[in-house]
């Protein structure tokens, strides 16, 4: 088993890093899967300053791994490391120089360490996600600053990279909005919609995953089992022969209720007899209760009263 980040951080000897404790964590949780890869991985951080998390990420990751950082910082150039950690001096937010510094290269996880400004926080995300490889997952540190002016950013502000990244949570349900959204809107998110697997928010870090291939059609429903007896009755197998046509996929035992109709039949009989059974029996209580409000009404019922009550008494001693 290979170390974990937080035990590679902690003994961690050679240059310095600075991180937030919950990050170990949500690395561990989130990075696990690239660890613990056959192959190499390639991980790109934005934002190298004194070089330390390259040196824990190539630690970390498997043998044959490349870890490249890329800051603007011209300083960061004349680090000297060993083995496969490479530096690129450059804006990461500038398509332009990431093209002329990274050619056509991909990375399995991209780490955005870099200003921490939110424009360029939404910038370096535009510029970099489309490098970023099919199941690969994009990762932005210190988003607390999404909420300072100082960063550009502040509660709830226009700009902020948290309010942006609210974005792609809209855009992960991109198949489900109703037509009042307009038709820009809608096909920008459709667009990230077919990109974003899943995002993940924790205290100032976010997780954006790509899926392992472009999602080029809405999901369907899924519908499995035979019975139901609360919501939808009898005509849920024949709604769903109706609409298997459309977005609806049967499990195998539902396809197989579907398909024999003597199936459905049973079915539909089944629950036919339990209703009158229901019917008949409130029908009975509905009867008795009218009985026992008539006698209860008589005027013996009234007289006897007090005996009544001793005969209950004395069973009850008796009882005991
Ligand atoms: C917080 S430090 C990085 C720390 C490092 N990742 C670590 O954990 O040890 C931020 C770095 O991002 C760099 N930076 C800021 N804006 C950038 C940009 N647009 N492109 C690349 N690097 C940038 C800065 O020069 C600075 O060195």
């Amino acid at each position: 088993m290979r170390p974990s980040l937080s035990e590679l951080f902690l003994a961690h000897a050679g240059r310095v890093s600075d991180k937030w404790e919950q990050y170990l964590a949500i690395y561990d949780r989130e990075l696990a899967r690239f660890r613990d890869a056959a192959g190499p991985v390639r991980l790109l951080e934005i934002g190298v300053q004194n070089g330390g998390s390259l040196e824990v990420w190539s630690k970390y990751l498997p043998p044959g791994s490349s870890v490249v950082g890329m800051d603007i910082d011209p300083r960061c150039g004349a680090l000297a490391f060993t083995g496969d950690i490479t530096v690129l001096i450059g804006d990461a937010a500038d398509p332009a120089a990431l093209d002329r510094l990274l050619g056509d290269r991909a990375f399995d996880i991209i780490i955005d360490d870099g200003s921490h400004v939110s424009r360029d926080i939404i910038a370096t995300f535009e510029a970099c996600f489309p490098r970023l490889a099919p199941g690969g997952l994009f990762l932005i540190e210190d988003l607390h600053a999404s909420y300072w002016a100082s960063h550009g950013g502040g509660f709830r502000a226009e700009g902020a990279a948290v309010e942006w990244l609210k974005g792609l949570v809209d855009a992960l349900h991109a198949d489900h909005l109703e037509p009042s959204v307009d038709g820009a809107t809608r096909g920008a998110l459709a667009a990230l919609n077919r990109e974003v697997a899943r995002v993940a928010f924790y205290d100032s870090v976010a997780v954006i995953e790509k899926p392992p291939e472009p999602k080029t059609t809405p999901y369907r429903r899924i519908l499995s089992g035979t019975v139901a007896d609360v919501v939808g009755g009898a005509a849920v197998l024949p709604a769903a022969l109706a609409a298997q046509a459309g977005s609806l996929v049967l499990a195998a035992a539902t396809a197989g209720a579907v398909s024999a109709a003597g199936v459905v039949g049973t079915q539909d009989a089944a629950r036919a007899a339990a209703e009158a059974a229901r019917d008949q029996a409130q029908a009975e209580a509905k009867a008795a209760r009218a009985r026992i409000a008539a006698m209860e009404a008589s005027t013996s019922w009234r007289v006897t009263g007090p005996l009544r009550r001793f005969a209950t008494m004395i069973r009850g001693k008796g009882e005991t």
